[in-house]
């Protein structure tokens, strides 16, 4: 059901590779809701075709940015606003890449090139994406961006790897950046920190399945799938959560708040 949320707003999503993308629910949702869209995602991406699907279901353009190219990103902004014609209400931020762990390094015997382009591509991207658009005045007042974490930026998940690292700095740019847009132009800047998913960045983590069936037993209402963090996003995106900014948004079924359940304790008995 529709409730026409973003009847009227325009927006960036990236990171939709395929059906499986948290951005791909994303983009299905706030066209259901009203908004008009621009797809984005790394030229890399785009070749595997899948995007365009997603484009015509939504109606949108593709636009293809690394984000960590300065380049592409201003490009991105520049074409967006040449599109819609004018300014950009919301921005999804869903892009996560750890090359130490496409590479099988540990934690403890991590590469550092490889980790500077794992924070700049995962973390500092969003950085850039707001830096940029605040110098060429791309986002209107009281737009919205989110960006998508995970709950190992606080707590310790062995396998999660450098990966911890960029949600942290991830959510630090949230932070400081969002004060900085907040007293420029009323622009809100959150993160969502989602239950874990099936999709290509999440299985990339080592013992993913056992990972999210414990994640299950430990969240009271379950873990949150891809569709319910899109109807959450959507709602950051919407007039209703104009004061909230800079904040870090568990959307995780409970999970960062629990202790211990039942479930797991008789799991332990066993
Ligand atoms: N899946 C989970 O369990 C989970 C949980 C919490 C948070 N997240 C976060 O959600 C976000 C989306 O991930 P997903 O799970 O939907 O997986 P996904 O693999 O579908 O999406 C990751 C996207 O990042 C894009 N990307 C990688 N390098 C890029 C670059 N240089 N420039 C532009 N785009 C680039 C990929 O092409 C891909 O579309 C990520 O930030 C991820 O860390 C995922």
């Amino acid at each position: 059901m529709s409730y026409n949320l973003l009847k009227g707003k325009k927006g960036i999503i990236s990171g939709a590779l395929d059906e499986r993308s948290i951005a791909w629910r994303t983009a299905l949702k706030c066209h259901e809701e009203g908004a008009e869209l621009v797809l984005t995602n790394a030229p890399v991406a785009m070749r595997m075709g899948e995007i365009n699907k997603l484009a015509e279901a939504v109606n949108a353009p593709v636009i293809g940015c690394d984000v960590s190219s300065n380049e592409d990103v201003t490009s991105l902004f520049t074409k967006t606003m040449e599109h819609f014609g004018g300014g950009i209400d919301f921005v999804l931020h869903s892009i996560g890449m750890s090359i130490n762990v496409r590479k099988g390094k540990h934690y403890t015997d991590i590469d550092y090139g490889f980790n500077a382009k794992s924070l700049d591509i995962s973390a500092m991207s969003l950085h850039r994406m707001l830096a940029t658009a605040m110098k060429m005045d791309a986002i209107n007042e009281w737009g919205s961006v989110v960006a998508l974490s995970y709950i190992a930026a606080q707590r310790v998940f062995p396998d999660y790897n450098e990966m911890a690292d960029a949600k942290a700095l991830l959510e630090s740019v949230t932070r400081s950046f969002g004060y900085h847009y907040g007293v420029k132009k009323h622009v809100r800047v959150n993160t969502i920190s989602q239950s874990p998913v099936r999709t290509t960045a999440g299985s990339g983590v080592k013992g993913f399945d056992g990972f999210m069936e414990y994640a299950e037993k430990m969240s009271p209402l379950g873990n949150a799938s891809s569709d319910e963090c899109a109807n959450y996003i959507v709602m950051m995106f919407s007039d209703m959560t104009r004061k909230v900014t800079m904040q870090n948004l568990f959307h995780d079924g409970g999970f960062s708040f629990t202790g211990v359940t039942e479930a797991v304790i008789e799991q332990m008995e066993k």
